[in-house]
């Protein structure tokens, strides 16, 4: 297996609107079994900024992302073809470690997925796994990943309660501090706020909007406010393709293809 140097890979990729890319897809196309559901997607994200991922149902949103950290290999029946590069090293070959590479691009699902283990050990499993023991420094990430995801103040005297006690929106932001914990430099969100009330939904936006200062966010969501409020690129997905990619402001205001304008607008099909 070839293990790269994680930390040389500070490489600014060459971009066709002179920006800073830190992750692109060439021609991406996946399939499972003889059915094309990605046809050849080619996309840039721009590092700390937030991309939405839009689309009809059915269209490939989720399983493009998942191409992004290799949550496919997980599914028998998918094949992916196609150049992946982040930071200068394309991620879809086969002798990738993908364990080291989901540390640098994260996921955080649409259910809440948390352990049945305590809040504290959510954060600090995997960190323990890769072989982190110090308990001051395992402390630290903790609160400030806790922070992070704004739910420190609400969990700091019982971080040994079952994270399975904490609310709904409560358990995403902690999946959000679990993925923030890694230090990744990418997350990865799939309808993130799609279980949540509003008013929980708000605040993951907010804790994501703050989370662009140091983190680049790829966010699948249904939700045109949402993709208009938090993002500045937007990616419109249909039929596995990708019809229009531009700037949120955009997308939402002048798109350049009918379909985009249709589905933004709710009067699609
Ligand atoms: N695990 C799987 N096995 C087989 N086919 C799949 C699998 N996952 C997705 N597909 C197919 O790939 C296509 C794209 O599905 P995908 O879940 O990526 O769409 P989506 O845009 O995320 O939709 P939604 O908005 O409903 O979540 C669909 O035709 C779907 O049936
Ligand atoms: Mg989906």
């Amino acid at each position: 297996m070839t293990e790269y140097n994680w930390n040389e890979r500070y490489i600014v990729l060459p971009s066709k609107y002179g920006r800073e890319i830190i992750l692109y897809t060439n021609d991406l196309r996946i399939s499972y079994g003889n059915k094309e559901s990605i046809k050849g997607v080619s996309l840039e994200f721009e590092k700390n900024k937030i991309t939405s991922l839009i689309g009809p149902s059915g269209s490939g949103k989720s399983t493009y992302l998942r191409a992004l950290n290799r949550m496919n290999d997980n599914i028998a029946l998918a094949r992916v073809t196609g150049e992946i590069f982040y930071h200068g090293i394309d991620i879809n070959v086969e002798n990738m470690n993908v364990y080291a590479m989901r540390k640098h691009i994260g996921m955080v699902f649409q259910r809440p997925n948390p352990f049945s283990k305590s809040i504290r050990k959510n954060i600090t499993f995997a960190l323990e796994r890769f072989g982190l023991k110090d308990k001051k420094i395992l402390d630290e990430i903790v609160e400030t990943s806790l922070k992070k995801a704004a739910l420190w103040d609400q969990v700091k005297d019982e971080l040994d309660k079952s994270a399975l006690a904490l609310s709904g929106g409560q358990q995403q932001r902690l999946c959000i501090a679990r993925s923030i914990a890694m230090q990744p430099d990418i997350l990865l969100l799939d309808e993130p706020a799609s279980a949540l009330d509003p008013i929980s939904i708000s605040v993951v936006e907010e804790t994501l909007w703050d989370l662009k200062k140091d983190y680049t966010i790829i966010i699948v969501t249904h939700n045109m406010q949402q993709a208009a409020r938090i993002s500045d690129y937007t990616a419109f997905f249909y039929s596995g393709e990708v019809i229009e990619y531009d700037r949120t402001k955009r997308i939402f205001t002048r798109p350049k293809i009918q379909a985009t304008e249709d589905y933004v607008s709710g009067h699609f099909g």
